[in-house]
């Protein structure tokens, strides 16, 4: 007997015969098709959508509690507690070595900063909270930014075009659409800001695993790229940059990315599923 790959190709299981119709058409013509695992069944979905409302429920937690003089420890306490007492993960804890619960990012803190007793939130600092959990085994990934007591008007600014960026991913983000034209949107609204966009990480395939295929570029050209399907759950992401995207890792924990030129770096991230029509968000 041949044996089945998982994920090998695709099969009517999760769709109607015209979107079936359409997958094998697209793949006649030589499009780029993402693996037949990132499209979700509606058992998978469901669960995906449950992890997803206590994602959100932590960040609201998050926003709720945070304030000038507090340090990232307490962020992390907060998340730990409030995702345990509903039942869930934190997905950082432990992945690949990650020592806590949440990414606490400070200004030229790109992404992935480990939140510490001696790290204490000043006014005038952005500060990126990524949290992402566990429920059921199926996981959801989300980040807000927070703008701590008196913030420089560039500095606010640089947040704001970011959630901007992540809003303009999204709206690009349709089904039959490629994953070019979502990074292409992205920035080009950087860039006309006069900001710029990190290349070295990027959004990314969620809901079975922490990190799935596929990775969503958030620079590219428009027509470019795996196409987008319904089912598909990923994350967008946006890093930007106020100067130039350049960014390296701190060797002293191998986490903390930094911009290489010093200066803030803002991030927002939501979880969309894609539906036949459009996306839905799924982590605020
Ligand atoms: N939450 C991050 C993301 O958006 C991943 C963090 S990995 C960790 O993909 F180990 F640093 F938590
Ligand atoms: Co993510």
């Amino acid at each position: 007997m041949k044996k089945i790959l998982k994920g090998g190709r695709f099969t009517p299981e999760n769709y109607s015969a015209e979107i079936e119709e359409k997958i094998q058409k697209y793949r006649k013509l030589g499009y780029k098709l993402p693996p037949r695992r990132v499209v979700r069944t509606p058992e998978q979905i469901e669960g995906i959508r449950e992890s997803a409302k206590i994602n959100t429920g932590v960040l609201d937690c998050v926003a709720a509690n945070i304030r000038e003089g507090m340090s990232t420890a307490e962020i992390d306490k907060l998340v730990y507690d409030f995702t345990l007492a509903h039942g869930a993960i934190p997905a950082p804890l432990n992945y690949e070595g990650f020592p806590k619960s949440v990414c606490t990012s400070i200004n030229e803190v790109v992404c992935h900063g480990i939140p510490s007793e001696k790290e204490i939130l000043r006014s005038g600092d952005i500060v990126n909270v990524d949290v992402s959990t566990i429920l059921n085994g199926y996981f959801s990934d989300a980040s807000r930014m927070f703008m701590i007591g008196d913030v420089k008007p560039d500095n606010k600014k640089l947040v704001e075009i970011t959630k901007e960026c992540l809003e303009i991913g999204i709206a690009a983000a349709q089904p039959w659409a490629r994953l070019g034209d979502v990074g292409a949107a992205i920035q080009e609204h950087a860039e006309k800001n006069g900001f710029s966009v990190v290349r070295d990480l990027c959004g990314h395939g969620v809901g079975i695993e922490f990190h799935e295929p596929p990775n969503v570029e958030h620079f590219g050209r428009k027509g470019t790229g795996s196409m987008i399907l319904p089912g598909m759950t990923f994350t967008i992401e946006p890093m930007i940059n106020m100067g130039a995207y350049d960014v390296y890792i701190d060797q002293s924990d191998g986490w903390t990315v930094l911009t290489d030129d010093g200066l803030p770096s803002a991030q927002w991230e939501k979880m969309l599923l894609i539906t036949e029509t459009g996306n839905e968000i799924l982590t605020y």
